[in-house]
C-alpha cells in the first residue's frame, strides 16, 4: 500500500505553565510523537515527556523581535510532516486563544496535511484561578471578555474598541497586556468605566515566581510600573475580582518560566 504522503500534526494546548494542567491526551501524544515543534512558553519539564529520538525544534516567539516568522514555523511544520507521521506542535494555553493556531492549522490543511487540535488550559481562566479569582460569579455580571492588549505591531489585527468594551461586558481579562495598559485604562475610563472598577494582574501565574498585585482601576497603571511587572501576565478587570477566594488558589508549580520583554 502506498505511504501517506504526510503525516499528522497535533495542534496541542500545553496548558498556562504548571505542567500538571497538561490534559491526558496532550500527555500521550507528547509520549508518542516522532517530532515536537514548541514555543517560548511551553515548560521545560513538558519536554522530557518525549522520547530519545524524538526530533525537537523551539520556534518560539519574544516580544518586538520574533525568534521564527510565523512563515518559518508553518514550513517547518509542512517539512517535519514530510518526515514523520506523527508531530507535536505544541503551544502555551490553549492553540486556539491568541495563539496563532488557527492560522497554522488552515496553512497546514491547505497543503494537504491532516492536522487535529487539542485544546488546552488558557491562562485567562487558570491564571485567575491560581490567584483565588473566578472568572465569572453570578453576583459579578453575566459576561467577560478575553481579550488581547497586544495591538500595533501586527497591523492585520482589527483594533480593539476599548470604549465600547467598558460598557459591553462586565468582566475583562487582558493577554499579553502590559505594555499598552496605559492607552489601555484611559481608553475603558473614557469609555465610561468607573476609575474605582477592581482591577488584578499576575505575572508567571501558576508556577514559581509568581506575583499579583490588585488596585482600583485608576491606580492600576502606576501599580504595575512600581512593582516591575513583566510579561507573562494577564491582567483581571471588573467587579468579578471582588469575588476571590484565597484559601481555593493552588500552589503555583515549582518550575521555570521565562520572563518575556
Ligand atoms: C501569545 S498569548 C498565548 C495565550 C495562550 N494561547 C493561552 O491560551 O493561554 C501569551 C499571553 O498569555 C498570557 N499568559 C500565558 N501564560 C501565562 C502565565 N503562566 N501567567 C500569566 N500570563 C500568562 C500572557 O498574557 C502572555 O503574554
Amino acid at each position: 500500500m502506498k505511504k501517506a504522503k504526510y503525516g499528522t500534526v497535533y495542534l496541542v494546548g500545553a496548558g498556562p505553565g504548571d505542567p500538571d494542567l497538561l490534559t491526558v491526551k496532550a500527555q500521550r501524544l507528547l509520549q508518542e510523537c516522532d517530532a515536537l515543534v514548541y514555543d517560548s512558553l511551553v515548560p521545560q519539564e513538558l519536554l522530557e515527556l518525549v522520547s530519545e529520538s524524538c526530533r525537537c525544534q523551539f520556534v518560539g516567539k519574544r516580544r518586538g523581535h520574533h525568534s521564527v516568522p510565523q512563515s518559518k514555523t508553518n514550513s517547518v511544520l509542512v517539512d517535519l510532516a514530510a518526515q514523520y507521521s506523527r508531530v507535536v506542535r505544541l503551544k502555551g494555553g490553549d492553540p486556539f486563544l491568541f495563539g496563532r493556531g488557527a492560522e497554522e492549522a488552515a496553512y497546514l490543511e491547505h497543503r494537504g496535511v491532516k492536522v487535529e487540535v487539542v485544546p488546552g488550559i488558557t491562562a485567562g481562566i487558570a491564571v485567575p484561578a491560581y490567584v483565588g479569582i473566578p472568572v465569572t460569579h453570578r453576583m459579578a455580571g453575566s459576561s467577560i471578555t478575553f481579550v488581547t492588549g497586544h495591538e500595533g505591531i501586527d497591523k492585520r489585527r482589527p483594533l480593539v474598541n476599548w470604549r465600547a468594551l467598558a460598557i459591553a461586558c462586565d468582566g475583562l481579562v487582558i493577554y499579553m497586556g502590559l505594555h499598552n495598559l496605559d492607552y489601555i485604562v484611559s481608553e475603558l475610563i473614557a469609555g465610561g468605566l468607573s476609575p474605582s472598577t477592581s482591577s488584578a494582574v499576575v505575572q508567571q501565574g501558576t508556577v514559581i515566581g509568581q506575583r499579583y498585585l490588585k488596585a482600583s482601576l485608576c491606580d492600576l497603571v502606576e501599580e504595575v510600573q512600581k512593582a516591575n511587572f513583566a510579561s507573562p501576565s494577564i491582567i483581571m478587570i471588573g467587579n468579578y475580582v471582588n469575588y476571590q477566594v484565597d484559601s481555593c488558589s493552588p500552589k503555583p508549580a515549582n518550575v521555570t518560566m521565562p520572563i518575556l520583554f
